[in-house]
C-alpha cells in the first residue's frame, strides 16, 4: 500500500520525502489554505519537491465550480504545470463528466469526496486514476466504514476498472491497518497521523526496560 501524505505545508512535505521515501502527495483547499501562502505559489513549490519523480501529486479544482466544461479548462491548466499533478474533482454528476473527458484527454484525476460505494462507481467508469473514500469523516458522522474500503475493493476488482483506491481522512493507525487490509492501493494523512502510528506505549516501555539492561551490563 502507498503512503501518501495529505498536507500543502512544504515543510512537513520535505521531511516525509526524506524520512519515509513518500510516493505521492494529496492536496485539498484546506490544506492550502493550511499552507498560508497563495494557492499558485504553493502548488509552484509543490511542484518543484517532485520534479524529476513520477509521485502523483492530487490537486484539486477551485470547489466553487460546479460545471463540468469549466472543471476541465481549470483541470487542464492546472495538468500543464507539471507532469506530477493529478486533477482532483468532487463526485457531482458534472464532476464525474469532468473526469470523463479528462481522462480522453491523458489527464489523470483523483475523484474526491466519496461517500458511498455507488459514488465510487461512477468515478471509476468515469476512469478515474484514483477514488478517495473519505474514512474519518464518515466516522465523524456516525457512519460505520467497517465494510466500505473492502466493497469498493471488490467492486473495482470484479469489473477490472483501474482506479486506485486512496484510503482519505485517516486519522489513526488502526484506521490505515483496515484500510490496508481492505484493499486500499494507497492510504493518505496528514504528518502527525503518521508519526503517531509509528509510536506505541509498549515500545516506549520497551525502550527503558532494554536501556536499565543496557546500562547494567559491564561493557567489556
Ligand atoms: C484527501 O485527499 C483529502 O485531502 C483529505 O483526506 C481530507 O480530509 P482531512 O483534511 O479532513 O483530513
Amino acid at each position: 500500500m502507498k503512503l501518501f501524505l495529505d498536507s500543502a505545508i512544504t515543510d512537513e512535505i520535505k521531511h516525509s520525502l526524506e524520512y519515509w521515501d513518500l510516493d505521492g502527495l494529496t492536496t485539498n483547499p484546506k490544506h492550502v489554505k493550511n499552507s498560508g501562502k497563495p494557492f499558485l505559489k504553493v502548488i509552484e513549490e509543490i511542484a518543484e519537491l517532485f520534479a524529476g519523480t513520477e509521485k502523483p501529486v492530487s490537486v484539486e479544482v477551485d470547489p466553487h465550480i460546479t460545471d463540468w466544461e469549466q472543471i476541465v479548462e481549470q483541470g487542464l491548466l492546472l495538468s500543464k504545470m507539471s507532469p506530477n499533478f493529478v486533477i482532483k474533482v468532487g463526485a457531482s454528476e458534472d464532476g464525474f463528466k469532468a473526469i470523463r473527458e479528462l481522462t480522453k484527454r491523458g489527464i489523470r484525476t483523483n475523484a474526491t469526496l466519496i461517500f458511498s460505494v455507488a459514488q465510487a462507481w461512477h468515478a471509476a467508469r468515469a476512469g478515474a486514476s484514483f477514488i478517495s473514500p473519505f474514512i474519518g469523516w464518515k466516522e465523524t458522522y456516525g457512519d460505520s466504514t467497517a465494510t466500505f474500503i473492502l466493497e469498493v475493493a471488490e467492486m473495482l476488482e470484479r469489473h477490472e476498472y483501474d482506479s486506485e483506491i486512496i484510503a482519505a481522512a485517516i486519522r489513526n493507525g488502526r484506521q490505515m491497518a483496515d484500510a490496508a487490509l481492505a484493499g486500499a492501493h494507497c492510504v493518505t494523512a496528514g504528518l502527525t497521523v503518521y508519526q503517531e502510528s509509528m509510536q506505541n506505549p509498549y515500545t516506549v516501555h520497551g525502550e527503558k526496560v532494554f536501556q536499565s539492561a543496557w546500562d547494567a551490563t559491564p561493557k567489556s
